[in-house]
């Protein structure tokens, strides 16, 4: 494979169609006789619906329906209870979508659902995670399917004959993903086919989902995803909206447009768990961590079990000889939580980050030099060496970009006027995987070619990404290459999730690509377009078990006010070993994004749930706080040059995620340092630090 285009900065292929407000999104498509659904969400927790009366709705002007458990086309009972909507009268969380009215306009159908009156039965609710809930319990394996709870040598032992221990308790608070374009769905039914422009990380899952519910051959479905607004993981898999919309669209036999409010992506679409972490950490004198103990509990529904693998990092991050991780669930009636950037290792290494800095205070050595000692060629895990890990590399090239060489370690050491000034560190690390996907390739009699594959670019920079490594694997310049991806009647590909779209894809690609230029080779007349495709699923799947991961290094400074308590950002900045980087732009930006999500979640994000209520009161983004540009003063991402030849052909190693992990922890560390204030629960809020000046 030449090496012309990849490694280098393309700007996005659709940027100009993005920028000039071409490119159409789920429900910017024209479609002719179009309507419009608004989903109502339930105002209980808890119960029965015992009435719905839809008479001044249905005489309201443009309804044409309103679809309820009592009217809605029937669908395929399936695992997924979240799914299963408009089918029965419960209700098990507050926003569930209990109703939807269709009508001639947005405006009219907003007005209809405003007029539904729905009577409950309302029953008694539990939705406050706590570390002593009586619903405890242990869940069979953690997402996606690690093991729930890991043990190696004696921890309680180990544990109790060190010199150096600490043990402490981390929270984070529940946190909505919330990408620009909400879960939004056309759905159209033309002779018994389904075809939808949906808003989700992957068309090719979408349409198997869409195909069970509605008992339809996979190929009776269409899922187009040509341009996706974000993701962050709320999109991973269906969700409602898109059930909703062809639900909808076959009750009144017309397309039908739904696009969730802003307010509704705050829980029935995703959300990530609140956590509760206790980490207990042992050293010896060197600062070598004898033991490692991570307990770890968060929430889920009762519709659907999902249990974040929130202390999965710290089974390979780094060794001791005496390592213990479990996983508590509680089942609440809450939405389901779901897939939010890096699902695991962001709230994880929040907590075990910040542990590792608690410890370099106690033990006496510096964050940095702790972390390298506690380095490890072989995954304590599997137990077997990694594919390569660059962590070392990544935590002293960010030292020295950073200027870390000669930090005072003493916390408060720093002041400027009001401000006092600090900095921290942490480690990163996520798993490198791919998954099976199919793609075609084809050459034209012209001399261009034409790549074909459902992949879907989230906004990423994917398309782009697989577009050069397509090029290179034909062995011609891009401006030859076309590639199409967004559309199930393309190569069935795997999701754009877990970091692993462009390692999956690209490997198709290169396969199609491969058997391409076999096929040339045997020679074929000029004027003939030849098509070769490939599957990589024997390939994936026969590939060795071997620990493969990205690494990274996260360094920041912060200025707290003495007086306020008020934190900001003076500089971010990482290093990343994440194998081979396509596109040094939109790796950038993916980097830098997960980031500032990171600082965004130490900071700003935190959502408040009403016990009352069962909900989140702060759900909109006027007071659900996130990190805006001029919260981020200097952010910086760089990587190394890695190249791992055993993770796949492209040799990349995903980079969707690993730049929010460890990010809040670095953030914590350095409010540590400027303040001697260790915050154990997220966000680091100013009413956390007032009074600071008073502790001098
Ligand atoms: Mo990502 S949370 O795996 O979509």
């Amino acid at each position: 494979m030449s090496t012309d285009a990849v490694g280098r900065a393309y700007p996005r292929l659709e940027g100009r169609e993005k920028v000039t407000g071409t490119a159409r999104y789920a429900v910017e498509y024209p479609v002719d006789g179009v309507t419009y659904g608004w989903a109502v969400p339930s105002t209980v927790v808890r119960g029965r619906i015992t009435r719905i009366d839809t008479t001044q709705a249905l005489a309201s002007s443009g309804v044409l329906a309103v679809l309820h458990h009592g009217n809605a086309p029937r669908l395929v009972p399936g695992p997924d209870l979240d799914l299963r909507l408009l089918q029965e009268p419960s209700v098990h969380f507050r926003g569930q979508f209990v109703a939807v009215v269709v009508a001639t306009s947005l405006e009219a159908a907003r007005e209809g659902a405003r007029l539904v009156r729905i009577d409950y039965d309302a029953g008694p609710h539990s939705t406050v995670l706590t570390d002593d809930h009586p619903g405890l319990y242990k869940p069979d394996h953690v997402n996606p399917s690690y093991p729930t709870d890991t043990a190696e040598g004696d921890f309680d032992a180990g544990y109790a004959a060190a010199p150096v221990r600490m043990d402490a308790t981390y929270r984070t608070p529940a946190y909505h993903n919330n990408p620009m374009e909400p879960h939004a769905t056309t759905a159209q039914w033309r002779d018994g086919q389904l075809l939808v422009h949906d808003s989700t990380q992957g068309g090719s899952p979408v349409r198997a989902t869409l195909a069970e519910l509605f008992a339809l051959p996979p190929e009776s479905v269409r899922v187009i995803t040509e341009h996706v607004g974000g993701g962050f993981g709320a999109k991973g898999f269906a969700k409602a909206s898109v059930v909703l919309a062809a639900l909808a669209a076959r009750h009144v036999d017309r397309p039908v447009k739904l696009a969730l409010t802003r307010q509704q992506l705050f829980g029935p679409v995703a959300y990530r768990t609140p956590t509760i972490q206790r980490v207990r950490l042992a050293a010896d004198a060197d600062g070598r961590l004898t033991a490692i103990c991570h307990d770890a509990i968060s929430q889920t529904s009762t519709t659907r079990e999902f249990a974040e693998q929130t202390a999965v990092y710290t089974r390979s991050m780094y060794a001791a000889p005496h390592r213990r991780t479990t996983h508590r669930l509680v089942r609440l009636d809450v939405p389901t939580p779901a897939w939010m950037r890096a699902p695991g290792e962001c709230p994880g290494s929040y907590a075990l980050e910040s542990a590792l800095d608690e410890l370099a205070i106690a033990v006496g050595i510096d964050p940095v030099e702790l972390r390298i000692r506690n380095d490890t060629a072989v995954d304590p895990d599997l137990g077997r060496p990694f594919t390569s890990r660059n962590l070392v590399a990544c935590l002293r090239e960010g030292a020295r970009r950073f200027g870390w060489a000669g930090r005072d370690p003493t916390p408060r050491a720093r002041r400027d006027g009001r401000w006092l000034i600090g900095t921290g560190v942490a480690g990163s690390s996520y798993p490198a995987r791919a998954r099976p996907s199919s793609a075609t390739a084809t050459a034209r009699p012209d001399g261009s070619f034409l790549v074909r594959i459902n992949a879907t670019d989230i906004g990423t920079g994917a398309r782009t990404a697989v577009w050069q490594v397509a090029a290179d694997a034909l062995g011609v310049p891009p401006e030859r290459v076309e590639i199409r991806i967004g559309d199930t009647d393309l190569p069935t590909a795997s999701l754009a999730g877990g970091s692993m779209g462009t390692a999956s894809w690209s490997w198709a690609v290169i396969r199609a690509a491969g058997a391409l230029r076999g096929k040339l080779r045997e020679g074929v007349p000029p004027d003939v377009e030849v098509t070769a495709e490939a599957d990589t699923a024997d390939e994936v799947g026969g590939q060795p078990t071997r620990p493969r991961y990205a690494y990274g290094a996260q360094f920041v400074e912060v200025r707290v006010d003495a007086d306020t308590g008020e934190v900001r950002l003076n500089r971010m900045l990482g290093v990343f070993a994440a194998g081979r980087v396509v596109n040094p732009t939109t790796a950038r930006s993916q980097l830098i994004g997960g980031m500032t999500m990171g600082l965004s979640m130490a900071l700003h994000e935190e959502g408040l749930l009403d016990e009352r209520y069962g909900d989140w009161v702060n759900h909109d983004l006027a007071t659900y706080h996130i990190t805006g540009c001029a919260d981020v003063e200097s952010i910086e991402a760089y990587w190394l040059d890695e190249r791992d030849d055993e993770l796949n052909p492209a040799g990349v190693k995903g980079i969707g995620e690993i730049g929010i992990v460890g990010a809040a922890a670095a953030v914590a560390n350095a409010v540590h340092h400027a303040t001697g204030v260790r915050i154990r629960d997220l966000p680091i809020r100013l009413d956390k630090l007032i009074g600071l000046s008073a502790l001098a």
